[in-house]
Parts: C-alpha cells; sequence; structure tokens
C-alpha cells in the first residue's frame, strides 16, 4: 500500500486503542440510562462518574464543576450564550481569531440585542491584554477568549487576560479545544470560569466534549429538557463517549509531556526541512507561545488548496488556511485578522502532528512539499496578485 501520512491532527484525533477498549462495554453490555435508579442505570452513572473525575482530576477542579456536551461547538455555545443569558442585556468581548463556535455564538448575540466587542491581534496572532482592558465597559457581562488557535497555533495571555477580568468581576470564558489535554492547564491560576474541551482533538470519540463552569457561576442552560447534568444540560448522556473522554485525558495526563516533546522537535524538523528546501515561505502564528505540534506554513503566490489536493495525491492529509469561492480566493478570518498579505495568506498550510507521526514521515512530506509548490508556482499565470 502507498504511503498515508496524517498530519491534521487539530481537526480530528483517530481513537486511541486503550479508549476504545474502554468504551466497548457501553454499547451492548452497560446500556442502561445513567439516569435510572436501578442496577443497569448505576452501572452506566458509575462509568459517567469516572469519567467526570477523570477530567476533573486534569483540571484541578470538582468533577461537580464539569458538564458533558455534544462537542467543542456545542460547549462554545452554552458557555457564552450561558453567561450572556443570564444577565439579559450587555456587553461582551471576544477577540477576531476565535473559532466559529464563539465568534458566530456571539454575533448571534448580537442580533438579540448585546453589544459585542471583537479585539484585534498582533501579526503573530496574539491579543494584547490591554486592548481586553479597554474594552471593558460598565455593563461588561462575559468576556471570551481562546488559549490556542486552531489554525496558527498562537497561545493567547489567558493569565494577564484572567487577572484582568477578575479585577473587574467579570466571567472569562476559554475555548480551551486546542490546549486541553495538550498542555497542563490551571484555571484557578488562570482565573477561567469557563473553560470548553472536545474528545476528538485528544484521541477520543466525536461528538463528545464538556464544559468546566466554575461553581456559583452565573449561568443559564441553553439546552433544556430532563434533569440532566445537575439540571444544566438537558438529554440522556453519550454514556460510551464520555467514558472515551474521561479514558483519552487520562492518557494524555500520563503521556502530555513526553509527546509535546517529540512533536515539537519534529515539527521543527519540519519547518526546517521546508524552509530549506522551499523559497518565499513563512511560518505563521506566534515563534514562541505556539501549539507544540502545529506547523502552518504561507507559501507566497501559491494556493493553499493546490497544496493540499497535490500532497493529497501523495497520501498526505493536511488542511488549508484559505478556500476558493466563487473564483477568489479568500484567507480564513484569522490570518485576515493578523494583517497577512493576500500573496503570503492564499497559501496558508496547516500541518498539524500527533501521537503517530514519524520523523520519517516528516523527511516524505519535506521530500513531497518541495517539487510541488515548485511546480504550482510554475503554472501560477504572471504578474499573480
Ligand atoms: C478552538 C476550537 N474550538 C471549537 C472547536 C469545535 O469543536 P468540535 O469539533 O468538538 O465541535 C474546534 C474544532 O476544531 C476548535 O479547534
Amino acid at each position: 500500500m502507498s504511503r498515508r501520512v496524517y498530519l491534521d491532527h487539530n481537526a480530528s484525533t483517530p481513537v486511541h486503542p486503550e479508549v476504545l477498549a474502554a468504551m466497548l462495554p457501553y454499547f451492548a453490555e452497560v446500556y442502561g440510562n445513567p439516569s435510572s435508579i436501578h442496577a443497569f442505570g448505576r452501572e452506566a452513572r458509575e462509568g459517567m462518574d469516572l469519567a467526570r473525575e477523570r477530567v476533573a482530576s486534569f483540571l484541578k477542579v470538582s468533577s461537580q464543576e464539569i458538564v458533558f456536551t455534544s462537542g467543542g461547538t456545542e460547549s462554545d455555545n452554552f458557555a457564552v450564550k450561558g453567561l450572556a443569558w443570564a444577565r439579559g442585556k450587555g456587553h461582551l468581548i471576544t477577540s477576531q481569531v476565535e473559532h466559529h463556535a464563539v465568534i458566530r455564538a456571539c454575533r448571534a448575540l448580537e442580533a438579540q440585542g448585546f453589544d459585542l466587542t471583537c479585539v484585534g491581534v498582533d501579526e503573530f496572532g496574539m491579543v494584547d491584554p490591554d486592548d481586553v482592558r479597554r474594552a471593558i465597559r460598565p455593563d461588561t457581562v462575559a468576556i471570551s477568549i481562546m488559549h490556542a488557535n486552531s489554525e496558527v497555533g498562537t497561545i493567547q495571555p489567558i493569565e494577564a487576560i484572567g487577572r484582568i477580568a477578575r479585577e473587574h468581576g467579570i466571567p472569562l470564558h476559554v475555548d480551551a479545544v486546542q490546549t486541553f489535554g495538550k498542555l497542563p492547564l490551571d484555571v484557578d491560576a488562570l482565573g477561567i470560569d469557563a473553560l470548553s474541551f472536545s474528545a476528538h482533538k485528544i484521541y477520543g470519540p466525536k461528538g463528545v466534549a464538556g464544559l468546566f463552569i466554575r461553581k456559583g457561576s452565573k449561568m443559564v442552560a441553553v439546552q433544556h429538557g430532563g434533569e440532566h447534568e445537575r439540571r444544566r444540560r438537558a438529554g440522556t448522556e453519550n454514556v460510551a463517549g464520555i467514558v472515551g473522554l474521561g479514558k483519552a485525558v487520562e492518557i494524555r495526563a500520563r503521556d502530555m509531556h513526553t509527546e509535546a516533546e517529540r512533536v515539537t522537535a519534529l515539527r521543527d524538523r519540519l519547518w526546517d526541512g521546508v524552509r530549506s528546501r522551499v523559497p518565499e515561505v513563512r511560518l505563521s502564528g506566534h515563534p514562541g507561545h505556539r501549539l507544540p505540534g502545529t506547523a502552518s506554513f504561507l507559501f507566497r503566490h501559491v494556493e493553499s488548496e493546490s497544496i493540499v489536493l497535490g500532497l493529497d495525491l501523495k497520501g498526505i492529509g493536511v488542511s488549508a488556511g484559505s478556500a476558493c469561492t466563487s473564483g477568489n480566493v479568500e484567507p480564513s478570518h484569522v490570518l485576515v485578522a493578523m494583517g497577512v498579505p493576500l500573496e503570503w495568506a492564499m497559501g496558508a498550510v496547516r500541518c498539524s502532528l500527533g501521537r503517530s507521526t514519524s520523523a520519517e514521515d516528516i523527511d516524505y512530506v519535506i521530500e513531497c512539499v518541495e517539487p510541488l509548490v515548485r511546480k504550482l508556482r510554475q503554472a501560477m499565470p504572471v504578474g499573480v496578485v
């Protein structure tokens, strides 16, 4: 079989074999409804309780502060809308580089009458905490800033933003979907009141995630129905998925530090290899404060999608940072906010490394990138952009 290299771990990850083994009994053997009081239900609840404890212990919080959801997207919507609706009206602060799950939830609230400030970022995609401070108004009801950006990998100065939020008594939500299980997370030290995380970014299953909600936080439910999750999120829980999430975070807590070192070295090998062979290429995002396994390249005067498709033909899976819509190349909102010129932004390609990535994979990718980019540049019409 021809070689296959998956470098799209920020999009999703394969389920870890130990996670799958932990989940399997919860489909056909332990199938009770965790809300039922009989033994069948209690067995399901025990599995879920253990998962909740594992997540809570990773975040160093109480298990009562963890609510399970159907995905990072739901967690983000829940946090932003739950905090805003609990206050009825007022002003929200977020950044221009958030995931759409946060930005569009904020825009939906804006359409309902909330005021919104989206603070900008610098050329590295970093929010300036002083911009957050300056944006605060007497009626500011919530701040939502992500921990690390999924596209460019920049890690935001959450501790400083958390301090500012606390000084003003404003709740801080952090979308940690890209850092949960990859970096240590201390919600007290960082001053976080609500934190979104998702299983499928850390070798858990898709469609299961959670939200940490600090005890005593004023937040209303967004999904109504039964009494599940201490009345904070209605709906029978995805027990097998939650068990998988718990196992995934337990494994990550064990392997996170060695894995971060390993993928950082491979990421640097990839960047060094690409830049030594390909002219006119840059690394986007912050040079130091970045996710261990994320390398986002900007290839000048090439279209992202052509690179992604060209690499796909070689069995390599990466993702594009710009999209071609009706004949025009549109860079992502993150690159636009960073002020990346179009001639560079149009060639944005993200490689995100993970557990299975080897040095041989990286060398193979470097080998494939150079001739592909050269060929695509030669085919580009003269005077483009
Ligand atoms: C930063 C960030 N937030 C939220 C999400 C959405 O998570 P999910 O895919 O679990 O809905 C993602 C997924 O890519 C993400 O990277």
